[in-house]
């Protein structure tokens, strides 16, 4: 059919058509905003899964919500950045929805006060100075400059969201890929929120990442639990994965083949992106008003053609010789998470002497531990990917030095 018209979304972050199975989220999300709104505090979100099931497109789902609702909302993907960077990038953010606030500048009391904090802030952490433009009042001395990140975010969010609160509104931060936040960061974060919680301020953070997210916030100070649900997100049902290939379609006046669903829904795990780029590539070769069985077989090469090069190979482009054998001995155990001794004996190695490679991986995001001693892959089916690349080959150990023997001896 005429790819002109192709309803499928296969892109990261791309709104789909319709948006299937995320109603309970999108109304825990209306109801945290109206409590906030009311003067009332709630639970926020970090939603987690792996990648390409629907995190980025859920947050800019909130986001639309909000702005409805007439929230400042911000918009950020966190990057691995140091503490001065990422106070740099709140201070930016932070300007933004103080400029959202009171686009005029004629500063009502909280306004001018958040003003003040604000300048304060973005001195300490740019003493250059260039994020402070525009901040035409005193900075506040005293308050958010004491170069300790927590104690000067919290001052920050507490002025911020008393100036939201004197507009009748409240802020909305967004952050996607939270899980490349450092402990600090996010330690951060939760004192500033926390404050805010506990003096009803509408100001919160709704966060999106990786699996490896819960780690992290299991690390960070205690209370993170009591401020955040920490929903996780996955494939689709298979009615909710029917629903995102059939809807897109039947508004065109196309039709499937329930045996061409069945065969789409096994292939793709119901899995969101997966969905998308098998609807699209059937689309594009099909060529009546019912899309078949047969179409759907003969899409699928094509849609493992695209899938190959746009999302699994990019997750190894960088990769070691070692860390691809690792990841290549993990799929020859199967699917789902892998012990680390199984790994390492498959690749004729010791744990310890695989566990640098194995902490590598996990630092670029490509596995985390759903349970100790455990790894699995954040992109899901990519075990089966590596499988279809070719056969395992375990790299030589290099010759060992006297170094390794005494390091044997001492184990
Ligand atoms: N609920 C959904 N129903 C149908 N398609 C979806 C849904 N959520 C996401 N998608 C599609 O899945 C793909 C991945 O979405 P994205 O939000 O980028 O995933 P993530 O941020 O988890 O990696 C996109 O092509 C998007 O259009
Ligand atoms: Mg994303």
């Amino acid at each position: 059919m005429d790819p002109r018209t192709n309803p499928y979304t296969p892109n990261a972050g791309a709104q789909p058509p319709v948006l299937a199975g995320r109603s309970s989220l999108l109304d825990n999300f209306s109801v945290l905003m109206n409590r906030l709104k009311a003067g009332r505090t709630d639970k926020s979100m970090v939603i987690t899964g792996l990648r390409g099931v629907g995190k980025t497109v859920l947050l800019g789902v909130f986001r639309k919500n909000a702005d409805d609702s007439g929230w400042v909302t911000l918009e950020s993907e966190i990057s691995k950045h140091d503490d001065m960077a990422f106070g740099k990038m709140i201070a930016k953010e932070m300007r933004r929805a103080l400029f959202s606030l009171d686009p005029a500048r004629k500063w009502a009391k909280r306004a001018r006060r958040a003003a003040g904090v604000l300048r304060s802030f973005s001195l300490t952490v740019d003493p250059g100075g260039s994020l402070s433009v525009g901040l035409d009042v005193e900075r506040m001395y005293g308050t958010a400059d004491s170069g300790q990140l927590d104690s000067d975010l919290t001052d920050l969010f507490v002025a911020l969201g008393e100036a939201a609160q004197e507009k009748g509104t409240g802020i909305l931060l967004l952050f996607d890929e939270i899980h490349c936040l450092s402990l600090s960061q996010l330690e951060a974060l939760i004192m500033g929120l926390h404050k805010c919680v506990q003096r009803s301020l509408p100001i919160t953070l709704v966060g999106a990442g990786l699996p490896q997210t819960l780690e992290l916030s299991s690390e960070a100070k205690s209370y993170s639990e009591r401020l955040f649900s920490f929903p996780q997100i996955g494939a689709l049902s298979a009615d909710e994965a029917k629903y995102a290939l059939i809807e897109p379609a039947s508004h065109l006046g196309i039709t499937f083949e329930e045996s061409a669903i069945d065969f789409i829904c096994e292939y793709t795990g119901g899995y969101p992106y997966f969905l998308q780029e098998y609807g699209k590539a059937v689309w594009n070769v099909s060529g009546g008003e019912m899309i078949t069985l047969e179409d759907a077989k003969v899409a699928q090469s094509l849609v493992e053609h695209e899938l190959d090069e746009n999302f699994f190979a990019t997750r190894i482009s960088g990769a070691t010789q070692l860390e691809y054998a690792y990841m290549r001995a993990m799929a020859e155990l199967g699917d789902g998470p892998q012990l680390a001794g199984d790994v390492a004996s498959l690749l004729d190695r010791t744990s310890p002497q695989v566990s640098p490679t194995r902490s590598n991986l996990i630092a670029k995001g490509q596995l985390y531990t759903p349970q100790f001693g455990y790894a699995d892959f954040t992109v899901p089916q990519f075990a089966r990917y590596l499988r279809r690349r070719g056969p395992l080959e375990v790299p030589k150990q290099r010759p060992k030095t006297g170094r390794d023997r005494v390091d044997e001896q001492l184990r």
